[in-house]
């Protein structure tokens, strides 16, 4: 399970129920210091418990200071690197070459910079690699079963890391697309209108498996979705972050006060 970074204090906790636990930290630094202290955390946890820890990562600009901070003293030397599964929870559709690529930030700002095991570094196929992104996204499904080594059941990442677009979004999961209400597969590719692009996401199914699921959530651009996504109604087509709802898992918000600015606090707090 994963819970508030132990060594910097949010300035406030807000329990929004199942939607989840909100801390807020007072600017961009401070939040990004507390997702490295999250990660360091849920690593070390799983490691302890089970001998590995999974992550998926996203991709955006949000969790890069946090890449940056965990690739140096004093949060590197406190992650078990060799002993971590990193796979990534979305990707964009673009050759291995371009910096729109999750994994190829992720590799950059903190992969290249500590001991990892390559064998251990699971980025989705690439356009190089395979010629249909639906073929990718099945690979990737497939390659995840033999990554966690099970028979049935979903795959239960210790930590999934996730955005929020200001458009309600996250993962690859867009507004109005069918992969919100993806049911079955854990994996989808799918174009998404608005971008003009293929994307490859992980859907509902996996990322509610997951032990702990946090989002980082920074900035003043952010603050009216986050209210609505914490908020409103639950209409998941339309603010997909609603669909995230860990079964057995923990859901935490790790946001700055810029972020968390339009937010009223749970019902009846
Ligand atoms: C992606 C991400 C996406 C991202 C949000 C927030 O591939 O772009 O996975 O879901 O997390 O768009 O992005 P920022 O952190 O840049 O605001």
């Amino acid at each position: 399970m994963v819970d508030q970074a132990s060594n910097s204090a949010p300035a406030k906790t807000l329990d929004y129920g199942d939607r989840g636990t909100v801390l807020v930290y007072s600017d961009g630094d401070a939040l990004a210091h507390a997702a490295a202290q999250t990660f360091v955390q849920a690593m070390a946890e799983a490691v302890a418990a089970r001998g590995l820890g999974y992550v998926a990562f996203s991709g955006g600009s949000t969790p890069k200071r946090m890449a940056e901070l965990l690739a140096d003293h004093p949060y590197r030397d406190q992650v078990p690197w060799p002993e971590i599964e990193f796979c990534w929870g979305d990707e964009r559709w673009v050759p291995l070459s371009s910096p729109e690529r999750n994994a190829g930030v992720a590799t950059r700002t903190l992969l290249d910079h500590v001991p990892v095991a390559p064998s251990r570094v699971d980025p989705f196929p690439s356009p190089d690699e395979v010629p249909d992104p639906k073929l990718a996204a099945s690979m990737y499904g497939t390659q995840l079963k033999t990554i966690f080594g099970i028979v049935d059941g979903v795959p239960r990442f210790d930590l999934i890391l996730l955005g929020m677009g200001d458009d309600g979004h996250t993962a690859s999961l867009f507004p109005g697309t069918a992969a919100i209400h993806e049911a079955e597969a854990w994996v989808v590719a799918h174009y998404v209108d608005k971008l003009k692009a293929d994307r490859l996401t992980f859907t509902p199914p996996l990322l509610n498996a997951g032990r702990g699921v946090v989002f980082l959530v920074g900035g003043v651009g952010k603050a009216e979705t986050l209210a609505r996504v914490l908020e409103d109604p639950v209409d998941v087509d339309a603010l997909p972050s609603q669909v995230i709802r860990p079964v057995d898992g923990s859901l935490v918000w790790l946001t700055d006060e810029a972020a968390a600015a339009r937010l009223s606090g749970p019902q009846g707090s």
